[in-house]
């Protein structure tokens, strides 16, 4: 990797459910950060034992979603693509960070509180500890830049924090990353409750479009999304509902969104939805043609992914390594 280049470091959860809200406010962003930065892009599994998986589909959605990376645009041979298991370094540098991070300000997370009540059955250590790993993933590579939706600023507050008290009781070790949100996108909406985020774990199917939805369920769900009062296509803090709908429509047809209220004044929702419909397919579709060839060439997916993860981990190493040096752990004879 480039030392001249600033590092750019991001992830999702391999949650099968990725959502139109995970490419709109962070995937779709991360290609075009390629030529400029020194870009790793990691597939966090170790975040998703938080809550309960079945074994097996997550083997699966971690595969599927290397894929989806790549067919989102991720050059593994300009970025490092890797699984976060895959460098154990994360899970070590956690625990360092454990020792610094404290509970009152974990337990003030809002993703936590709100988890908690989802998964009030297990509420578990690793829920409550998932900032701390997030902040070692960024911390590791000296990371500058994080490409995140809006939901994940105060996750990316902690890394800060905890980067700065680190390098304040030990001296200057860790850079202090900074978050890149994009204002339109950062936020997308359930299509069933315009005040709510589009999550992968809504148990309502209908709220959610996800990359693996068919072009059937896409219209299917668009017709059903709620609307606004009123029968006007209009951007507006009364018209949450459409303005999420001129959101997605934007990013996805690359019209703005003034040029997409022009064009649907007067038509009424049910034509309006159609056509969100159509341009979120237009961008879905290639994709998931592309991830489905890729998922199938299981060697390609075990060559990038090796790749990625000795590149990923010569950097870790060495963070880590002046981690422990700085604490003051007795290192290693090698
Ligand atoms: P995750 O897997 O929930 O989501 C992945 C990315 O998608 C963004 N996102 C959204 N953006 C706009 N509108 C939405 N409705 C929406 N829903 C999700 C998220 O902000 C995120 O950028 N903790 C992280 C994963 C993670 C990570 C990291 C991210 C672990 N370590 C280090 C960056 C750097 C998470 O659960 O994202």
């Amino acid at each position: 990797m480039d030392n001249v280049k600033k590092t750019v470091f991001s992830g999702v959860q391999p949650t099968g459910r990725i959502t139109l809200g995970n490419y709109l406010g962070a995937i779709r962003n991360w290609s075009p950060l390629q030529d400029e930065y020194n870009c790793l892009y990691c597939v966090v599994d170790l975040h998703s034992l938080t809550v309960t998986q079945i074994p097996a589909e997550l083997r699966k959605n971690t595969l599927d979603l290397v894929a989806l990376y790549i067919a989102c645009g991720i050059n593994p041979d300009k970025s490092a693509l890797f699984i976060q298991s895959h460098v154990h370094e994360h899970a070590e540098l956690c625990w360092i960070l454990d020792t610094i991070a404290y509970i009152g300000e974990l337990n003030r997370m809002t993703q936590f509180k709100d988890k908690s009540r989802k998964h009030a059955d297990n509420i578990n250590m690793g829920l409550m500890n998932y900032p701390v790993l997030m902040a070692s993933d960024i911390l590791l590579y000296q990371t500058d830049l994080v490409p995140i939706g809006k939901d994940q600023t105060q996750h990316l507050e902690l890394a800060r924090d905890l980067a700065g008290r680190f390098n304040a009781r030990y001296s200057p070790t860790f850079v202090v990353p900074e978050g890149l949100t994009f204002k339109a996108g950062g936020s997308i909406k359930s299509l069933q409750d315009p005040t709510a985020k589009m999550s992968k774990s809504d148990p309502n199917e209908n709220a959610v479009i996800t990359l693996f939805d068919d072009n059937d369920a896409i219209r299917r769900k668009f017709r059903r999304a709620v609307t606004d009062c009123g029968s006007e296509v209009r951007f507006g803090e009364d018209k949450a509902a459409i303005s999420n709908l001129l959101t997605i429509y934007s990013l996805c047809s690359g019209e703005s969104v003034a040029d997409a209220e022009k064009r649907f004044d007067g038509v009424g929702y049910g034509v309006f939805k159609d056509s969100v419909a159509d341009a979120v397919i237009s961008v879905i579709e290639p994709i998931q043609q592309q991830q489905k060839r890729l998922s199938a060439d299981k060697s390609y997916l075990e060559g990038v992914l090796k790749q990625g993860a000795e590149q990923a981990e010569r950097i870790a190493r060495k963070t880590l390594d002046k981690v422990y040096r700085k604490v003051g752990l007795v290192g290693r004879i090698r």
